[in-house]
């Protein structure tokens, strides 16, 4: 029976302190949209988990939305190219978008949706975070809401693949270096 904790080398972020932080941000994100009307707006795949979470965790009304984006497809870095795989459902315009994102990397990803929101008329265009690499960061993003910093690994785990695998970890893990080897 193979299991997906097989190949991890070690976990950097428990399921605890996800939660923990998720809280966190939570609850300031509850004061802050207080009466704002917002759209939470979730980056798929990767941001599944942080979704599911920190919607749960907030005590305000919200819309959630979702959009499909890829700019990694198989390997380990960022192509640079951010492919819409599904574009949101609601119109934008006015409203105040929150982005749920599960990593920010070279920052591509969030530097092209918060563009296209704002080009798209959305009355204001805020990030969480649940990652942060500041080492690969391309591309500067203000990034309002910021869960861990975390050095220049690659992660998996908590909605985070690599080639589509490991996204149903429930916390955040570094994997052993035979699995990507041949990269
Ligand atoms: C990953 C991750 C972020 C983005 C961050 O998504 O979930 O969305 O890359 O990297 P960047 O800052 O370098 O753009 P990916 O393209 O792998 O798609 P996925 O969410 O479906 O895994
Ligand atoms: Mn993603
Ligand atoms: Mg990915």
């Amino acid at each position: 029976i193979s299991d997906v904790r097989e190949d991890i080398d070690h976990e950097l972020i428990s399921r605890e302190d996800i939660q923990t932080k998720i809280n966190d941000v939570a609850a300031q994100v509850s004061v802050d949209y207080a009466d704002k009307d917002p759209v939470f707006l979730a980056v798929l795949k990767g941001a599944v988990n942080t979704m599911a979470v920190f919607s749960q965790a907030v005590s305000i009304p919200a819309q959630i939305e979702f959009m499909t984006l890829s700019s990694y497809g198989a390997g380990t870095a960022s192509s640079g190219q951010i492919k819409v795989i599904q574009d949101v459902r609601c119109d934008v315009k006015g409203r105040n978008i929150l982005i749920v994102e599960d990593i920010i990397d070279s920052g591509y990803t969030l530097d092209w949706l918060v563009r296209e929101l704002k080009s798209r008329g959305a009355a204001s265009v805020e990030v969480f975070a649940l990652l942060e690499k500041p080492a690969r960061r391309v591309v500067d993003v203000d990034v309002k809401y910021k869960g861990f910093t975390i050095p220049d690994e690659f992660v998996v785990g908590f909605g985070l693949d690599y080639d589509e695998k490991y996204r149903n970890l429930d916390s955040i893990a570094v994997l052993k270096p035979e699995v990507y080897e041949g990269e």
